[in-house]
């Protein structure tokens, strides 16, 4: 019997490529998205199985045990900073909302194998240290509260239904970038600078700092946590650099200039930075794709 997958927000930029990841696995994919801001439509082509639909409606609950998954995976969020800073209440409601849904949904599953929350680094907040997994969270925007949200109600499912206890697991990804991703995100925006020669707000003087990892390296991440993980996994390659550094990077690998221009972002968290070896010890995680590599991959076109 195939496994069968279910994944919501699985046409956004980085899911997108799970979710063709495990077709081409020959798993039964179902894939959950409303098609909103990130989605990849064009993806649909009858080799998975799509509903449209907003994970915050309470109806993804029925569909998600009428589907009756071996795995589920949950990555839909707005998952914005600066959208959920200018529309703070849909963004609180809409993701926390999609969370409890999936985390209810999986509860009511008698023969699921594995649920994987989709988290962020963002939940650790600013950080002068590396932060490992049981770490307190302290997130500072509204997106980042709504993903710590989905955090603290594994901790609750768990608790509360010790039925779930290891079924659950979540991931914590540092930046991710790579094909796909809309102009909304540094690495991205770089490219299209590039392209078209226009100028890259660069904020708080190229001082924010974080760690990268390419998105071709996030399909057989998940595929190892879903047959072997258990609790929350980092994701990281630990290659931390200020956009400053990494402009700098970019340009030396294309041989291009990347053109900017100041701007001020308020309230910015200055540095994220993971502690990312459980993953690595304990299920032998191996990236596929170092960060020069996969520059030079992403930038060569
Ligand atoms: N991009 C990153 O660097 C990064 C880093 C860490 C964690 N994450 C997490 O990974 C996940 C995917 O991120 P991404 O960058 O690919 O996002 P994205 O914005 O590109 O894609 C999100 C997808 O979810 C869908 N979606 C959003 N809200 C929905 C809802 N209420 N109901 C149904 N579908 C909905 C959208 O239509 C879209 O297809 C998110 O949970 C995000 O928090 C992303």
């Amino acid at each position: 019997m195939k496994p069968k997958v279910l994944i919501t927000g699985g046409l956004g930029f980085i899911f997108s490529h799970v979710t063709e990841y495990f077709v081409q696995q020959g798993w039964d994919v179902v894939v959950v998205d409303k098609e909103s801001t990130g989605s990849h439509p064009e993806i649909i082509d009858g080799s998975f199985k799509f509903y449209h639909l907003d994970v915050s409606d309470e109806e993804v609950i029925e569909l998600v045990k009428k589907e009756a998954p071996d795995y589920v995976i949950h990555a839909a969020a707005i998952s914005d900073v600066d959208d959920s800073t200018k529309k703070p209440h849909r963004a609180l409601e809409k993701n926390i909302a999609g969370n409890v849904n999936l985390f209810e949904a999986v509860r009511l599953l008698p023969n699921l194998k594995k649920f994987i929350y989709v988290s962020t680094d963002e939940v650790y907040g600013e950080c002068e240290v590396q932060k490992k997994e049981g770490d307190i969270l302290h997130p500072k925007n509204p997106y980042s509260a709504s993903k710590a949200a989905g955090s603290l109600i594994h901790m609750a499912y768990e608790n509360t239904y010790p039925e779930l206890r290891g079924k659950i697991a979540e991931t914590r990804f540092c930046n991710v970038f790579g094909p796909r991703q809309d102009k909304r995100k540094i690495i991205s925006l770089i490219k299209h600078a590039i392209d078209t020669n226009e100028a890259i707000p660069v904020h708080n003087e190229g001082k924010g700092y974080r760690e990268y990892v390419y998105v071709k390296n996030i399909p057989p991440a998940i595929q190892l946590i879903l047959e072997k993980g258990e609790g929350v996994y980092n994701l990281t390659l630990n290659n931390g650099f200020t956009v400053t550094e990494l402009i700098g990077r970019v340009e030396k690998v294309t041989g291009k200039n990347v053109p900017t221009t100041p701007s001020h972002r308020p309230g910015m968290d200055m540095k994220y930075q993971m502690n990312g070896e459980r993953i690595r010890n304990e299920l032998g995680w191996k990236p596929l794709y170092e960060f020069d590599d996969a520059l030079a991959e992403y930038f060569k076109d």
